[in-house]
C-alpha cells in the first residue's frame, strides 16, 4: 500500500516544551501530563504547490494528508468525511450588514464534526497497532468512534451520560460498540471510563488525551480556508465550545497555514457556551490562565455540558492567539435559533450548532463583530436526533 506522504515529525507538549516519539502509541505528555500535539516537517514543503495538489484531490479531509498523522493508505479508515457545505445565510436579524455564512458539519458521516477527529484518530490507532478503544462522550463522539471502529474492525466502548439522547445510544449499539451509561455529565463518564478501563489495557480516545483527534478537527480550519479562498477569509468564526478541541484544532490549522506562507492573519475565534455551563467564556472574560470547573452545569445542548475541559490552557491560548473572545447564550435563545435556522434557511441543526447563530446579535451588540465583516457560524451537528418540540417545552 502507498505512503500517504504524511510529514509527521514528532509530538510536542506545549506546557513543558518537551518533544516525544510520534511513531509509538502516545496519550498525554509523559513528563507533565498535559496534551501532546503533532508537529510536521513544514520547512521544505512549498505552500502554494501543496495547496495546488490538495485542490485536485477528492473532496474529503484526507486531501490534507501531508499534514495528517496517518503514514500508510492501508490504515486510512474513511466514510467520505469532510468538505462539508459552506452556505451563505443572507441577512440575519440582529446582525444587519454582516455577511454571515454557515459551515454545515451536520452533513458529516455520523451526523457531526466528531467524525473528523475519530476518522483520523481511529486510523492512526489502527496503524499503531491498537485494537481496543474507549471514549467518554456526550453522544456524538461516541457515535463517531463506534462507526469508525466498526469500519476499522476494532473494538470500542462508549461511556455516555444517562441523559444522552436515546437515538445516539442506539446508534452506538447498532455499530456494534458497547454502551456504558453513567450518572452525571461527561466529567463523571470520563472518571468512570478511566477507572473501569485501567485493567483492560484499552486505549483512551478522550479529547486532547490522545494527540490525533485534534488533527482531524484541524481540517475544519483547512476547509474554511480552502472554501473561502485566501481573499475572502471570514473575519470571525463563531464556534460552540464544549471540550474546546475544535477551537484548538482550528487555531492549529491557521498556525500551520501561516507557517506555509498561505495565511497572514487568522480569523478571530469566538467561543460560544450556554449560560448554564460557560467555564471557557468565564475564563476568557476574566483573563484567567486556565479554566476553573463550573458548578452545577446545566444546558439542553449535550455537547456543551463540559464543566471542566482538559488542557484548558490550550483552549484559551487558541482563542487569544486569534484575538477572539467568548460569549454566552441562553438555552431559550438556542431553541429559538434552531427554529429560525430551520424555517428561514432549511437547516436542521443540533442545539450546539444553533448556539453560534443565537450568539450573533450579542456579538454585534458588543461590537465584537461589525457590519461589513464576514462571519462564519460553525454548525457542528445535525438536529435529527433531537425533538425540537420537547426542547422548546423544556425551556418554556
Ligand atoms: C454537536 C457538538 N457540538 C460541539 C461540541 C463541543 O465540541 P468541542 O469539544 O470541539 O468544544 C460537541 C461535543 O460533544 C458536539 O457534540
Ligand atoms: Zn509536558
Amino acid at each position: 500500500m502507498a505512503d500517504t506522504g504524511s510529514r509527521l515529525k514528532e509530538l510536542e507538549c506545549r506546557a513543558c516544551c518537551t518533544s516525544s516519539d510520534a511513531f509509538r502509541v502516545a496519550s498525554v505528555c509523559p513528563t507533565c501530563g498535559h496534551a501532546l500535539f503533532a508537529n510536521y516537517r513544514l520547512e521544505d514543503l512549498d505552500g502554494r504547490d501543496w495547496l495546488r495538489k490538495v485542490t485536485e484531490r477528492p473532496a474529503t479531509l484526507w486531501r490534507y494528508r501531508e499534514l495528517l498523522p496517518v503514514g500508510s493508505d492501508e490504515f486510512v479508515t474513511s466514510l467520505g468525511e469532510g468538505f462539508t457545505p459552506l452556505l451563505p445565510l443572507g441577512d440575519v436579524p440582529g446582525a444587519e450588514g454582516v455577511a454571515v455564512s454557515l459551515k454545515d458539519d451536520g452533513t458529516m458521516p455520523t451526523g457531526s464534526f466528531k467524525a473528523r477527529g475519530m476518522a483520523v484518530a481511529v486510523s492512526r490507532a489502527k496503524e499503531l497497532g491498537l485494537r481496543d478503544l474507549f471514549v467518554p462522550s456526550a453522544g456524538n463522539a461516541g457515535v463517531a468512534l463506534a462507526a469508525y471502529a466498526a469500519r476499522a474492525s476494532l473494538r470500542a466502548r462508549v461511556y455516555l451520560p444517562e441523559r444522552t439522547p436515546e437515538p445516539m445510544k442506539q446508534s452506538v449499539r447498532l455499530y456494534g460498540a458497547e454502551v456504558v451509561e453513567v450518572q452525571g455529565t461527561i466529567r463523571e463518564a470520563g472518571e468512570k471510563a478511566r477507572a473501569d478501563e485501567k485493567r483492560r489495557g484499552s486505549f483512551d480516545l478522550s479529547t486532547l488525551r490522545e494527540p490525533y483527534r485534534v488533527e482531524g478537527k484541524k481540517t475544519m480550519g483547512f476547509e474554511v480556508f480552502e472554501q473561502s479562498g485566501s481573499h475572502d477569509l471570514p473575519d470571525a468564526i463563531v464556534y460552540p465550545t464544549g471540550g474546546g478541541t475544535g477551537l484548538v484544532g482550528m487555531a492549529k490549522a491557521f498556525a500551520e497555514l501561516r507557517a506555509l506562507g498561505l495565511m497572514e492573519r487568522p480569523p478571530r475565534l469566538y467561543a460560544v457556551q450556554p449560560d448554564g455551563c460557560a467555564p471557557v467564556v468565564r475564563a476568557l472574560d476574566e483573563g484567567a490562565p486556565q479554566v476553573t470547573p463550573w458548578g452545577e452545569p446545566r444546558t439542553i445542548a449535550p455537547g456543551l455540558l463540559v464543566p471542566s475541559p482538559f488542557s484548558s490552557e490550550r483552549i484559551l491560548e487558541a482563542v487569544r492567539s486569534t484575538r477572539g473572545g467568548g460569549v454566552t447564550v441562553t438555552d431559550a435563545a438556542i431553541v429559538s435559533a434552531m427554529r429560525d435556522l430551520a424555517m428561514r434557511h432549511g437547516l436542521s441543526v443540533s442545539p450546539e450548532g444553533a448556539a453560534p447563530y443565537a450568539a450573533l446579535p450579542k456579538l454585534v451588540d458588543r461590537k465584537l463583530v461589525s457590519p461589513g465583516e464576514r462571519v462564519l457560524l460553525y454548525n457542528t451537528g445535525t438536529g435529527l436526533p433531537f425533538s425540537w418540540e420537547a426542547l422548546a417545552r423544556s425551556v418554556g
